[in-house]
């Protein structure tokens, strides 16, 4: 670390970690989101205080009393991030500094306090090398990590709370979608949106992912894996998927990514390709894309390829559109050549098995 954090964190391993030959089971294929590992990190924030009491402690349930503002009120931050291990068997990150940035501008959003960077990075690098055996064994494994903070004051009237708890835990991880499956199916949700002008869109609150959850379950019920939101306006311009961004890759080689309206999240993986993209000579442009243009492009041929993008999904090729109304298929069906080549780019920087010219990645020993 280059800089010193604000507040040491007082470190309080487990007294009972899992034992070796179950940890080494857990970690043979963790699917996704499901096998947690030993410790956490919580720091305590109350107002004329500032943040306080940062440990390394046990993963453990937590205690709140029924009457937290977040149990109500829904105020509760979150990111989503990787740790990954390189070619010489160091754990690095990410571009850290960039969820350190986001989590600060959701807080903003949701009236809760920020967190200094570097605690955020730190409380980060601490959980990860005190988990670092857990790293899973199944290929293209990592560990993912989950900083959040909730309002923990106990209070019913409706104002920002004044009592918050920070924590940070880990997840061994596969893949987020099935394992095999060439490429993921789409539903249009035409009866809900996800987030409005003015509204939340851009921050990363789980209020954002409750309102997603009717529509994924309408499309998941049909067989598809994800749902793709329309602008709360006009009801025509694709925004994003509940739980990543989009690119559109068209036959003269240019690619379209929906812009930063203040009603998608700004993602570290979308801001990441665009450079990828745009170091290779590739015309990329932030630029609105209609759903019927969508269903005209690829029925046409004009869109070779489109892809979905995010830290859990990594770069996920986007095979079968489908809605009330609508049903089309996107190139072949499958990972289309563009898309390959920047996920490789991608995850060979993240590896460490490529050159870092950004200085994205931040190793943590
Ligand atoms: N959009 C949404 C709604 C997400 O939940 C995510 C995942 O974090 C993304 C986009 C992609 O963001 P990132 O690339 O920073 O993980
Ligand atoms: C992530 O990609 O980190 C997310 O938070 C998205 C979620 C669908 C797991």
């Amino acid at each position: 670390m280059a800089t010193t954090p604000t507040l040491e964190i007082a470190s309080q391993p487990h007294p009972a970690p899992t034992p070796d030959a179950d940890r080494v089971a857990a970690i043979a294929d963790p699917g996704f989101g499901q096998t947690f590992t030993d410790h956490m990190v919580t720091i305590d924030y109350d107002e004329g205080k500032g943040w306080h009491s940062a440990q390394l402690c046990a993963r453990a349930p937590l205690a709140l009393d029924p009457a937290a503002s977040v149990l109500h009120y829904a105020q509760e931050i979150f990111e989503g991030m990787k740790a990954y291990k390189m070619e010489d068997g160091a754990m690095a990150l990410f571009r850290p500094d960039r969820n350190a940035q986001r989590f600060n501008e959701s807080a903003r959003r949701l009236a809760m306090p920020e967190l200094p960077e570097d605690l955020f990075i730190e409380a980060i690098r601490q959980s990860v090398l005190a988990d670092r055996d857990w790293f899973p064994t199944v290929d293209g494994g990592s560990l993912y990590i989950r900083p959040f903070m909730i309002a923990t004051e106990p209070f019913l009237g409706v104002r920002p709370a004044r009592q918050y708890k920070f924590i940070t835990f880990l997840t061994a991880v596969g893949g987020y979608f099935k394992a095999g499956a060439p490429a993921v199916s789409i539903w249009v949700s035409n009866d809900y949106t996800r987030a409005a002008p003015g509204g939340t869109g851009a921050a990363k609150c789980g209020g954002n992912y409750a309102a997603s959850l009717v529509p994924l379950g309408e499309g998941m019920a049909k067989g598809h894996d994800q749902v793709v939101f329309l602008d709360a306006v006009e009801r025509k311009w694709i925004e994003e998927l509940g739980g990543m961004n989009l690119f559109y890759v068209f036959d003269d080689g240019s690619m379209i990514t929906p812009p930063l309206s203040g009603t998608i999240l700004p993602g570290i993986t979308r801001d990441s390709l665009i450079t990828l993209a745009r170091e290779e000579g590739l015309d990329v442009r932030e630029e609105r894309y209609s759903i019927d243009q969508w269903e005209a492009d690829a029925t046409s041929g004009r869109l070779m390829e489109t892809f979905a993008c995010g830290t859990a999904a990594v770069v996920t090729p986007v095979g079968h559109v489908a809605g009330e109304g609508i049903g089309f298929d996107i190139g072949s069906g499958g990972p289309g050549q563009l898309t390959t080549n920047l996920r490789e780019k991608l995850v060979a920087i993240q590896r460490g098995k490529a050159e870092d010219r950004h200085g994205w990645v931040m190793r943590l020993d």
